[in-house]
């Protein structure tokens, strides 16, 4: 299951992004927001840290004007690696080095096709362990203990 969440400037950006990856054949949670009127990005990046976080979603995608305010919200939940990308070299590496579990998109900043590009390799890319799994400890460590 796919959580999905943005606020007022990337809903209907979101509903692209959520449609897309529906007819790819994944099963997607919506989490708002609802529609185009004035809401907190961090209420949405929290909504969905928290889904993934907890287990009841593998992965989030979360969408608000530049994707930065909504990932920085969604960086906050426990456990969560929340990367924004605007371009797909990003994104999969984000995953093979870093083993992201929330990716987070700009609608006012790329296309919805680019937008596409960057889901699909970030949605296939796995993560590397090895190395990177030491890095990764090293961040929930310091999570834990702060
Ligand atoms: C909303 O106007 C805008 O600030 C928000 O979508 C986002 O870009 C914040 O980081």
């Amino acid at each position: 299951m796919i959580a999905i969440g943005s606020d007022h400037a990337a809903f209907e950006f979101k509903e692209a992004i959520k449609a897309y990856l529906i007819a790819r054949g994944y099963e997607v949670k919506d989490f708002g927001t609802c529609g185009t009127e004035r809401v907190d990005y961090c209420d949405f990046g929290f909504r969905v840290g928290e889904a993934v976080a907890g287990g009841e979603c593998e992965k989030g995608i979360v969408c608000c004007g530049t994707g930065v305010g909504i990932s920085i919200s969604a960086n906050k939940v426990k456990g969560i690696r929340a990367v924004v990308c605007s371009e797909p070299y990003s994104a999969k590496l984000s995953r093979e080095h870093n083993d992201t579990n929330i990716l987070a998109l700009g609608a006012r900043v790329v296309g919805i096709e680019l937008a596409k590009m960057i889901v699909d390799e970030w949605m296939s890319a796995k993560f590397e362990g090895g190395r990177h799994l030491d890095r990764i400890n090293k961040i929930a460590d310091y999570e834990n203990a702060h």
